[in-house]
């Protein structure tokens, strides 16, 4: 039995499927605006055309570089595509210090390049006399030209460089790795929505969706030429280009409003970008232990919890006082609990600065966790909804990627069971996990391309 007021703020994070459901009608409006070349510009939900026409067959062969940056982790690798479906891959992760994600841009694309050697030096390459294709994941928002020339429109996440909105990021890379004498050549850009796609299909011919739920959230799918009123390209077979919908965004312009808590306005306000990535920060890893944690707080403040610790967490230094000091990961451990035990969720609790809470705590704080991933999951099966109808085959694939989805123990449930609703009944889907998808999509892609680039030679 949960008191009324614990209740009521539980109840204003709850979204229903009729909620949803106009929720979808208005993404749908915006896709179309960020589709349409009249209202592109301000559109909050972009449609960016990716310039990736096809999807891979496994008979791209070849030995190609990536990076893949945006994540959790920057990783550089080496990929080796036999053809016949099979692929190798070495990789290395590498850090990006906080100092260097807001600092100058420059230092930025150094640094990149400064990996990639380390890492060329160690798979003995670097010195081979070969120049190497290299694809590059970039998982922020760009206006693309080519597969090879991207504008970055704006930094998302926890990256606000200098210097870099509005250049091409390909050049900047290129120029970086040229500065240090690297034979490496960048011959293409995706998404790492893009990626996860591409590496999907490559297994599964019905995938026409990438989806990543991690750090952020975004989706990508295989869309008509005929719907694309801002493709400037050529309209040959097949007349399809992958659109990278940037649907972190929605939302920045106002819909959601009558869905988002105070919660989420404090989340966005003590961003490093507030007022963008709205539909992103009530869904993604970045933001959600913080909502959690704002929660809590907010009840304890209320004197609604942790009654029996009222000296103790006067502790200003605790994690729970301090942004971020709820992480994501926490949110999983939490809702792992079966039973009366909360073996897992005591020890959250201990290492955020409560010592000893009672059953009646842990009871509270996994309601909470499991009310607001429970609203992410559904808002994200939401959005998946809508791609998928808007597709409209009877068999349709999405590969998926992203800490979130991966570590959770039930957003992938969750999602499935909102989407059956949402979902056209004569349409079947399937969410199928992608390994390493980012970067053995941003292979596949920079193969066709370095084809392209060698035959235009
Ligand atoms: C990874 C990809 O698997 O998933 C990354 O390699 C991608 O490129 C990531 O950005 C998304 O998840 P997260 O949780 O690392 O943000
Ligand atoms: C953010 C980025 C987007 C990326 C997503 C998932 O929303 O803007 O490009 O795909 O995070 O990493």
């Amino acid at each position: 039995e949960l008191n009324d007021q614990i209740e009521k703020v539980l109840d204003s994070l709850k979204i229903s499927d009729e909620q949803l459901i106009h929720m979808m009608h208005i993404l749908e409006e915006e896709m179309n605006a960020g589709l349409s070349p009249a209202t592109h510009k301000k559109a909050s939900v972009k449609m960016f055309p990716t310039y990736v026409r096809n999807i891979p067959n496994g008979t791209e062969v070849g030995q190609v570089l990536a990076l893949d940056l945006g994540g959790t982790n920057f990783r550089v690798l080496l990929i080796d595509l036999h053809g016949n479906s099979k692929i190798e891959l070495t990789s290395k992760i590498f850090v990006i210090p906080q100092s260097i994600m807001i600092g100058d841009g420059k230092h930025l694309f150094r640094h990149l390049a400064e990996c990639l050697e380390e890492f060329m030096e160690k798979e003995n390459i670097l010195n081979s006399g070969t120049c190497y294709p290299l694809g590059f994941t970039f998982s922020f928002p760009c206006q693309q030209e080519s597969l090879a020339s991207a504008r970055l429109t704006a930094w998302t996440k926890g990256f606000s460089c200098s210097g870099v909105v509005n250049e091409d990021v390909v050049k900047l890379l290129q120029e970086a790795i040229n500065e240090k004498g690297i034979n490496a050549k960048c011959v293409s850009l995706v998404n790492d929505t893009v990626g996860t796609l591409m590496a999907c299909a490559y297994k599964d011919p019905s995938t026409a969706i990438g989806l990543i739920l991690g750090t952020g959230t975004n989706a990508c799918y295989i869309e008509s030429l005929d719907r694309v009123g801002t493709w400037d390209g050529d309209y040959n077979e097949p007349k399809q280009v992958i659109i990278n919908t940037e649907w972190g965004a929605f939302g920045d312009n106002g819909r959601l409003k009558h869905l988002r808590t105070k919660y989420d306005e404090e989340v966005d306000i003590s961003s490093i970008n507030p007022g963008k990535q709205i539909f992103e920060k009530m869904i993604s890893g970045m933001y959600m232990g913080e909502i959690v944690r704002l929660i809590i707080l907010d009840l304890l403040q209320h004197e609604l919890l942790f009654l029996g610790h009222r000296d103790t967490y006067s502790d200003y230094k605790a994690a729970l006082y301090n942004r971020g000091g709820f992480y994501t990961k926490f949110v999983s451990t939490v809702e792992t609990d079966e039973g009366i035990k909360f073996s897992n969720t005591r020890r959250v609790l201990e290492d955020i600065g409560i010592q000893n809470p009672t059953y009646d705590d842990c009871a509270i704080v996994q309601h909470i966790c499991r009310q607001v991933s429970k609203r992410a999951a559904r808002l994200a099966g939401a959005g998946l909804a809508v791609l998928i109808n808007r597709i409209g085959k009877s068999n349709i694939t999405a590969g998926v990627d992203g800490s979130l989805y991966r570590f959770h123990p039930r957003f992938k449930r969750n999602m499935e069971r909102c989407m059956e609703s949402l979902v056209n009944k004569d349409i079947k889907f399937k969410l199928t996990l992608s390994d390493d998808g980012s970067g053995k999509g941003a292979a596949m892609v920079a193969c066709v391309a370095e084809r392209i680039f060698e035959h235009d030679k």
